[in-house]
Parts: structure tokens; C-alpha cells; sequence
């Protein structure tokens, strides 16, 4: 055919938007499906069906791995069974009742450890209930320096400082209380849950002296320049030293224990 003019598409069936992208022509072939086509569509209905029931089957599979995996995982992370307790990852459970009762059940004594607490700034001495998950602070009533030393001696230390009865919060509903009628027996065992405490003091109890400034202290606005304290003043801090240097400071825990940040040890 003539030539168009030039800037004129001398194809223009191929750039129509209309234009199918591929040949719109596919070449029937006589093969022996064509001349049965009842026979194809049947297989390909069965074909697809056998799909199904494949997809169905995996699905079914895939169900039930995902629900075995789940029990593995629960297993294994909670393996005490309703209310028990299991004793550190020993595998080993404990009904709650038998948990801070003075006894060590566990075959590490987890079930006897974290069952008193000095809570708060004024040293609150509190007893963990595992059966209704809570800690009760200590009445004052009939307390004395002997069981502040079981307390103080039962939380690792060997030391005891004082205890004293400090008026309780109202926010304190239950209490502990100790039954002096119990006996020689253990502190956990002498004491029981009450609703009331006559005195309204609870314990505060020190086990260290550490934390106490022997000199009274004004307290300062900022610490920005300070003043040179005097020796003693600030008997639980101390500075950590690195071949003769000063890397870090430090509190006095115990006479063991020194509790500093993480980034002034190594390993
Ligand atoms: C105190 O101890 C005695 C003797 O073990 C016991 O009979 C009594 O029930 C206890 N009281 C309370 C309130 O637990």
C-alpha cells in the first residue's frame, strides 16, 4: 500500500488501544479431544474435585500440626497443671498452700525464697500470701527484735538493724499477725492473716545500717559542683577502682554485695 505521509503511524491497527496484545488468532488444532468434548469436560471436573479434596486434606493437616505445636509449646512452658506452682524449671509443682509455709518443698527451696519483702521507702516488712497472690504487711502487735532477726536473716542477710511499728497506710486491708501462742516454730508458721491490727503500726524493719547518713544532710537544690563530703558521711557509697583509678561508683548491699551499673564490669 502507498506510504503515509511522514509523523503518521503506518501501523495504526497495532498501537490502537483496542489492540489485543497478543495475536488474537490461536490455531485450532484437531486433536482427539476435539471430537469429544463431553469426555474433556468430564475429566477436567474430576480433575479439579481430586484439587480440592488435596487442599481440603492439607488444610485439615496443617489444623491439626498447628494444635500439636500449640500443646508442645504450652507443655512444656507451663507444666503445672491448674493453680500449681512449678518450683523454679525443675518440672517439679507445688499446690500454692504449700508455698512460703516455712517448709521447703521444692528440690531447690524456690517454694521458701521471695516470701518477704522491706517494701518501700519506709521499709515495710511485708509476707507474700501465694494463695491469694498479694503481700500483707506485718502488724506491730506483739512483734519483737527476735523475729525482725528471723525476717532480716530469712531475706540473706546476716545482719539486723532494728525494726520498729510505723503507722500503716489506709490503703492496707489485711495484715499479718503474729500468734505468740504458736510456739517455738518457724516465723512463717506463727503468723496469720487478719483484717485488723490494734496498734495501727505496721513493721519497718532495717536489716543494714547502710543507707543512713550518720550526718544530717541539707538537702540541696542541685548537685551540680556539690561540696567534698567528709569521710563517713555517705557510708554505703564506694568508688570502684581500676588499677588505681576511679571507674565507677558503688552501694553497699552487704558486706558480699556491691550493686553498681552494668557498664562499669566486664564479663
Ligand atoms: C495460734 O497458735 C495456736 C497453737 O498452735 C493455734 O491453736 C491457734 O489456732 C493459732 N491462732 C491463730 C489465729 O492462727
Amino acid at each position: 500500500s502507498a506510504r503515509q505521509p511522514g509523523g503518521a503511524n503506518p501501523y495504526p491497527q497495532y498501537f490502537s488501544t483496542n489492540a489485543p496484545s497478543v495475536p488474537s488468532y490461536v490455531p485450532r488444532v484437531a486433536t482427539h479431544q476435539s471430537t469429544r468434548p463431553v469426555a474433556r469436560s468430564s475429566r477436567t471436573t474430576c480433575a479439579s474435585s481430586i484439587k480440592k479434596t488435596i487442599v481440603i486434606i492439607l488444610s485439615i493437616l496443617l489444623v491439626i500440626c498447628c494444635a500439636i505445636a500449640a500443646f508442645f509449646i504450652w507443655y512444656f512452658e507451663n507444666r503445672c497443671l491448674g493453680s500449681l506452682i512449678e518450683c523454679g524449671t525443675s518440672g517439679v509443682c507445688m499446690p500454692p498452700s504449700q508455698w512460703c509455709d516455712g517448709v521447703s518443698h521444692c528440690p531447690n527451696g524456690e517454694d521458701e525464697t521471695r516470701c518477704v519483702r522491706l517494701f518501700g521507702p519506709n521499709f515495710i516488712l511485708e509476707v507474700y500470701s501465694p494463695v491469694s497472690k498479694s503481700w500483707y504487711p506485718v502488724c506491730q502487735d506483739d512483734w519483737n527484735d527476735d523475729y525482725g532477726k528471723i525476717a532480716c536473716k530469712d531475706m540473706g542477710y546476716n545482719t539486723y538493724y532494728y525494726s520498729r511499728g510505723v503507722a500503716a497506710e489506709v490503703s492496707f486491708k489485711s495484715y499479718m499477725k503474729v500468734n505468740t501462742s504458736a510456739g517455738n516454730t518457724d516465723l512463717y508458721k506463727k503468723l496469720y492473716s487478719s483484717d485488723s491490727c490494734a496498734s495501727g503500726n505496721v513493721v519497718s524493719l532495717r536489716c543494714i545500717e547502710c543507707g543512713m547518713s550518720i550526718k544530717s544532710v541539707n538537702i540541696m537544690n542541685r548537685i551540680v559542683g556539690g561540696s567534698g563530703a567528709v569521710l563517713g558521711q555517705w557510708p554505703w557509697q564506694v568508688s570502684l577502682h581500676v588499677q588505681g583509678t576511679h571507674v565507677c561508683g558503688g552501694s553497699i548491699i552487704t558486706r558480699q554485695w556491691i550493686v553498681t551499673a552494668a557498664h562499669c564490669v566486664e564479663g
